[in-house]
């Protein structure tokens, strides 16, 4: 498990300021910007010149395979967004690339970059009908009968895959964050809700020896959970529960349960449900642990928060958003526990741990 990155450490700032002309651009070309990231990830752009920084434009497009008039447009986009930098005719990679590299976190950024290609921009078109008629019309762009984006994925499997390989790296990289704000050593055994395909179960059992898990997944993706557990030889003490976390009562016999990246997903009806279901599986003293993106109560961001909200309102579920720490307080209370303590993680993605105790 990776505890230090600069992507953990760097808090995003705040855009201020008038709105300008050059922001207008950004918002308006917005999808072209994504293009050419995607599009340069793809190509291995980034791979090749930080193996071979100073390389020119020639020297580039021969490496890549890209005509003359391709590479001067992949280079023009990737230079004028600086994510590459042309110095006397030669280019090399931002600074912030490089950096990844060199942390060895480019590879997680990479299929967040994939995530955003394959999964989120083809559903994302609907996204004014979504706002009109208060649910994810996007779906309907994804193959399947499944009644949710997660129900769809083993009926898709490019999906799938790129779905897991971009989730396993946006929990390998913010889970540091939660291991850093909650102290797992009091905990005999947790329930992971919706854990995917145990990248948190994972990475807590390996630095908790004395912790059991139980990962409750739906049954298409079960299997690929207990494969990914069996790999990481924990099969001992992570167990997996194949069914439906709203259809049946939560698996008694754990004194923490943790909702990672969950309840972004979901109505606030449907959270509150969720979070009443995890008091009533605790024990007096258990802990429920919330581990997610949240946006600030003002309604005002983070940024990053804002713009992904435009996928959980459009596609993977009825309703869903990057909700705010007041939202998640009051479902907290509702399920019946008595206060919560809010975590803001300040790091650059914008996460936070919301807990509660029984
Ligand atoms: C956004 S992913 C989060 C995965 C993991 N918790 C993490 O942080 O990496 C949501 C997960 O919830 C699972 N899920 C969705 N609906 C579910 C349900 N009704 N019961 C159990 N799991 C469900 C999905 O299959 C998916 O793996």
């Amino acid at each position: 498990m990776k505890t230090d990155n600069a992507l953990l450490k760097v808090a995003a700032r705040p855009a201020t300021g008038p709105l300008t002309h050059d922001d207008l651009t950004f918002i308006l070309f917005g999808a072209s910007a994504a293009q050419y990231l995607n599009a340069a990830c793809e190509l291995n752009l980034f791979e090749l010149l930080e193996h071979k920084p100073g390389l020119a434009k020639e020297e580039i497009a021969l490496r890549l395979e890209l005509q003359p008039r391709a590479i001067d447009i992949l280079l023009l986009g990737t230079t004028s967004l600086r994510l590459t930098e042309r110095v006397d005719g030669a280019y090399r990679n931002a600074e912030v690339i490089s950096r990844m590299f060199k942390e060895e976190t480019w590879a997680i950024f990479k299929s967040v970059v994939g995530f955003e290609q394959y999964i989120c921009y083809e559903g994302q078109v609907d996204f004014t009908e979504s706002l009109k008629a208060n649910r994810n019309v996007g779906l309907r762009r994804v193959r399947g009968a499944g009644r949710d984006l997660y129900h769809r994925l083993s009926e898709n499997p490019h999906m799938e895959q790129v779905f897991y390989e971009y989730m396993r790296s946006w929990s390998e990289l913010s889970n540091p964050l939660l291991f850093k704000h909650v102290d797992f050593s009091g905990v005999r055994k947790v329930l992971d809700v919706g854990g995917g395909d145990g990248v948190n179960a994972i990475a807590l059992a390996q630095a908790y020896p004395n912790v059991e898990v139980t990962v409750l997944e739906i049954p298409g993706t079960a299997p690929l959970t207990r494969r990914r557990i069996a790999e990481a030889g924990l099969s001992e003490r992570i167990k997996v529960h194949a069914g439906d976390m709203f259809a049946e009562p939560f698996p008694p016999g754990h004194d923490c349960v943790l909702f990672s990246h969950q309840l972004v997903i979901w109505t606030p009806e449907e959270n509150t449900s969720l979070l009443r279901r995890a008091y009533e599986a605790l024990p007096p003293g258990g802990r429920v642990v919330i581990f997610s993106s949240i946006s600030n109560d003002a309604g005002d961001g983070p940024l990053m928060a804002a713009l992904d909200s435009v996928y959980f309102a459009a596609i993977p579920a009825e309703g869903g958003m990057i909700y705010a720490w007041e939202q998640y307080e009051s479902w907290v209370k509702a399920a019946g526990f008595k206060r919560a303590d809010r975590i803001p993680c300040g790091a650059w993605t914008p996460h936070g741990v919301l807990q509660a105790t029984k």
